[in-house]
């Protein structure tokens, strides 16, 4: 997107020369404080634009691009939590190494000039396996988590120790010279301090008072911790926190999480915020006193491997944040977000003098005024009507107000941006398949439906599962013989008796003598799950084997790290001779993990240990099959993905690293309707996907291939087509702008606060292709009232005439294009008549769509 040049006032020079020279500074000796209006650095108040960019979920090689675009975007602080349970995999066994490098992801941030805030927890939530916590954690002998418990404790502040001893070491405290501005102790405890009482207060005090003792240098933060001990600052997390105030006058009003969408959940919808709401819950912080913002997620990105937690958190986590999973610009919400920040940076000066005036407007309208210290002042002008425009006067001046909108005028005069009004280019993504001769030549190997044998070991009666398998793998298979007497009718009748199996989730595939019989499971809100269905005995001893799937460890909820998995029972047969037969009490034999996993099948040296069968013998619909092949990385660097729409549920490696788990057989139930950004956002209100798989895609990082011979594995439980497997490369297809005649622009204030210009200036059309495209043609461009959304565009009642001429002659062949959207350009005025207020998307409206080129 084309840079616009900012004029600077002589006011502004001296803010901005200030603000260098207090940078400068910085790296040497810097101080971090706060008080009761916003954090300071260097005794400066500062206004600060945050988001999560979580490591490990995307690649070392993505880090630097992605801080790049976040501090394009308009960010100061990029923020992240620590995850425990990634860098300490067993008692005292640490990894600092790959997409868990926490040092080097800090010190890109600090390379690419923007601050870091720390949230070490370490319970992080997050959608993440356990909360964070590593398994073992839970068998430390007396541990109770996340209370007033001597050895919870004593290992929470073990670690915690321990990470801010490294970032020490590397002096990565601001206090040190280094990026990081603020760490966080514990996540969101206020709720389950309210349900445990006084040894929820104790721990509280003890955490808070452990982290103080570290002495980073910075301060710390709680978020969602009303009673956060001083000077501990609490803060908000939510879709909107405008409501919010700290526990004392003296702090100042911040946002840690300010949702910009939500996670997916295998066999739920995927959710998406419009980016005119994002924008309207942040301007309404900021009118209302905030001083901090992070956006959770900026880039969402994905649980690679195991990492998801939940259960059935998917493996995508694109969040629909403004950054995609891929790392590529989500339009319009990137490019609306970066303006809203730019509008906020020049009120900044004024946000941090003092307290606003508020004005009412009219019913639902109000003006929030705040004053420069100079003089002059900076307003925020709000509309929360859910329906009509509103005309308000302020000043002696008159300004049309969108339903549920703000608008930001820095000198109280000029409106340079309004939440509902997009100025920004969207576009549209598509998923295309890399050409591949033949497509992948696949290899399959067949698991077993495991019966006793090999590293089985046999109790009576049936186990937890995550007790047993410690979480080394989602599988556990769960084994017994039944014997049917061969006077029993059944055999004679054909109606076959019913097997009844309670488990406490995730999933179950049953297998009678070797067969898949049937397969259940649960969801997010429901992860047991009950299996009950007839099963084809004969007469004899019959093998039931019962694969239990865990899909991803519980990360939130009351004592979720208690929470039980697997088959508990009870396991019944019905219709047997003697009526209902209980199996739940007789001996089970158990095996941890497939027989593929002990041989490492995922990895190039496992994967040549057994023999894989080809051609023909590639089955089809097979459950419990391995598949491999190898293939030749594509040319260029567009995101790759993995499109696994033929598949039923499993995972995926590529040379030997983990993508992560594949569920496409779990298709979305929910509602999927119209989405209008008007009115309060939650996460059932915008989403997609509705009957289809929950996540198609599956990411596969560039990093991750070499040049030719690349492995790529899939285990499926279930049965699918891997034909129907293919590499896709995400791309910008086509990028539109949504320009209205009444778009306030930067440009008018940064001209008029210079003198320069006495009329305003027109609004512009500014497209850019991605890095290395060009526009290839104008799919459509209507100057009136065209309708509909970017990608299927259609005329309105009123349409310029020489609407594409234009663009025709300015944009295509080009990399980027601006065009100014005034009626000159199209041949004149095509509906005088129409107002901003009776039609709903503007009056000269223009939208243009550009296609990719290589
Ligand atoms: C918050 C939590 C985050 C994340 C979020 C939902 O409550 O602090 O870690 O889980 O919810 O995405």
């Amino acid at each position: 997107m084309a840079m616009k040049k900012i004029p600077m006032s002589n006011n502004n020079a001296s803010v901005v020369f200030l603000a260098f020279l207090a940078s400068l500074v910085c790296s040497v000796t810097a101080s971090v404080s706060y008080d009761s209006k916003a954090i300071t650095i260097n005794g400066q108040r500062r206004i600060l634009i945050s988001g999560s960019i979580h490591y490990p979920r995307s690649s070392p090689e993505m880090w630097p691009d992605l801080i790049q675009k976040a501090k394009e975007g308009g960010l100061d602080v990029i923020q992240t939590y620590v995850f425990w349970n990634g860098h300490e995999p067993s008692p005292g066994k640490y990894y600092f190494e790959g997409n868990y490098d926490l040092v080097k992801f800090v010190k890109l941030v600090k390379e690419g000039g923007l601050y870091v805030n720390l949230r070490i927890g370490p319970y992080v939530c997050a959608e993440w396996n356990f909360g964070g916590f590593p398994v073992w954690l839970k068998y430390i002998p007396g541990i109770n988590f996340r209370t007033d418990n001597g050895p919870f404790k004593a290992q929470m502040q073990r670690f915690t120790t321990k990470i801010v001893n490294i970032m020490k070491a590397e002096r990565l405290f601001e206090s040190q010279g280094g990026p990081i501005i603020l760490s966080q102790i514990e996540n969101e405890y206020g709720p389950v301090e309210y349900e445990l009482g006084s040894p929820g207060q104790a721990y509280t005090n003890w955490a808070a008072e452990m982290a103080v003792g570290l002495r980073t240098g910075v301060p710390w933060i709680m978020c969602k911790q009303d009673d956060a001990p001083d000077p501990i600052i609490n803060t908000c997390n939510g879709f909107y926190c405008d409501y919010f105030s700290p526990n004392k006058a003296y702090k100042p009003k911040m946002w840690t999480e300010a949702w910009t969408g939500w996670f997916t959940q295998f066999g739920g919808p995927v959710p998406h915020r419009p980016a005119e709401d994002m924008a309207f819950s942040v301007a309404s912080f900021i009118q209302k006193g905030g001083s901090f913002i992070n956006y959770y997620m900026y880039h969402g990105g994905t649980n690679f491997g195991r990492t998801a937690g939940g259960p059935f958190i998917a493996t995508s986590y694109d969040y629909d944040a403004p950054l995609d999973e891929y790392g590529l610009l989500r339009q319009p919400k990137w490019g609306h977000l970066k303006d809203l920040h730019r509008a906020i940076k020049l009120c900044e000066p004024a946000l941090v003098s003092g307290d606003a005036t508020v004005i009412p407007l009219g019913n639902y309208q109000e003006a929030h005024v705040y004053n420069y210290k100079a003089g002059g002042c900076a307003a925020f002008l709000a509309n929360y009507h859910q329906r009509s425009f509103a005309k308000v006067s302020f000043r002696n001046m008159h300004y049309n107000l969108p339903p549920w909108s703000i608008s930001i005028l820095p000198d109280c005069k000029n409106t340079v941006y309004n939440t509902a009004r997009v100025g920004a280019q969207s576009a549209t993504i598509k998923m295309s398949p890399v050409p591949m001769h033949g497509g992948f030549s696949w290899q399959t190997y067949n698991e077993e439906p495991s019966s006793s044998g090999d590293n089985t070991f046999t109790t009576v009666g049936l186990l937890e599962q995550i007790n047993t398998t410690r979480d080394v793998s989602d599988y556990l298979w769960y084994m017994t013989d039944v014997h049917i007497d061969p006077s029993e009718g059944f055999l004679k009748s054909g109606k076959y008796p019913v097997l009844t199996v309670l488990s406490a989730g995730h999933a179950l595939h049953v297998f009678i003598n070797g067969q898949l019989s049937g397969t259940a499971y649960g969801s997010l809100d429901f992860p047991k799950l009950t299996f009950s269905q007839g099963v084809r005995l004969r007469a004899g001893v019959n093998k039931i084997s019962l694969l239990s799937i865990a899909v991803g460890l519980p990360n939130v909820g009351p004592h979720f790290e208690t929470w039980n998995a697997g088959i508990l029972g009870p396991v019944t047969l019905n219709g047997l001779n003697d009526g209902r037969r209980d199996l739940s009490w007789q001996k089970w034999s158990y095996k941890i993990g497939l027989h593929g996993e002990a041989l490492s099948l995922h990895s190039i040296s496992g994967s040549s240990s057994v023999e894989w069968a080809e051609g023909s013998l590639v089955a089809q619909k097979q459950s419990l099959s391995w598949y491999k092949t190898t293939f030749n990385a594509p040319a260029g660097n567009s995101p790759l993905a993995l499109d696994m729409g033929s598949m039923g549920k499993g995972q995926i490696w590529i040379n030997g690293q983990h993508v992560g788990r594949h569920w496409p057989a779990y298709k979305a139930s929910g509602t999927c309707g119209e989405c209008t950004y008007i009115g309060t956002y939650n996460e059932n209100k915008c989403s997609t996907n509705c009957g289809e798989a929950s996540q198609r895609w599956y990411h596969v990082p560039q990093s991750w291939l070499k040049p030719a011979g690349n492995l790529l594995v899939v285990f499926e439980e279930w049965g699918g087509d891997p034909n129907g497997i293919s590499l896709v490369r995400r791309e910008v297809d086509s990028v539109c702008a949504d320009i209205y005649e009444w778009q306030p622009t930067l440009m008018n204030y940064q001209m008029q606060a210079s003198g320069n210009v006495n009329k305003p200036l027109r609004p512009k059309a500014h497209l850019s292709c991605g890095p290395g495209q060009k526009i290839r043609s104008i799919k459509f461009a209507s100057f009136g009232t065209p309708e509909g959304v970017c990608g299927s565009y259609r005329q309105g009642s009123c349409h310029a005439f020489h609407s594409y001429d234009a663009f025709n002659n300015l944009c295509v062949g080009q990399n980027s294009c601006s065009v100014t959207v005034a009626p000159e350009m199209f041949g004149g005025d095509p509906c005088p008549e129409c107002h901003e207020e009776t039609s709903s998307r503007g009056h000269l409206q223009l939208m243009t769509c550009y296609s990719r080129s290589k």
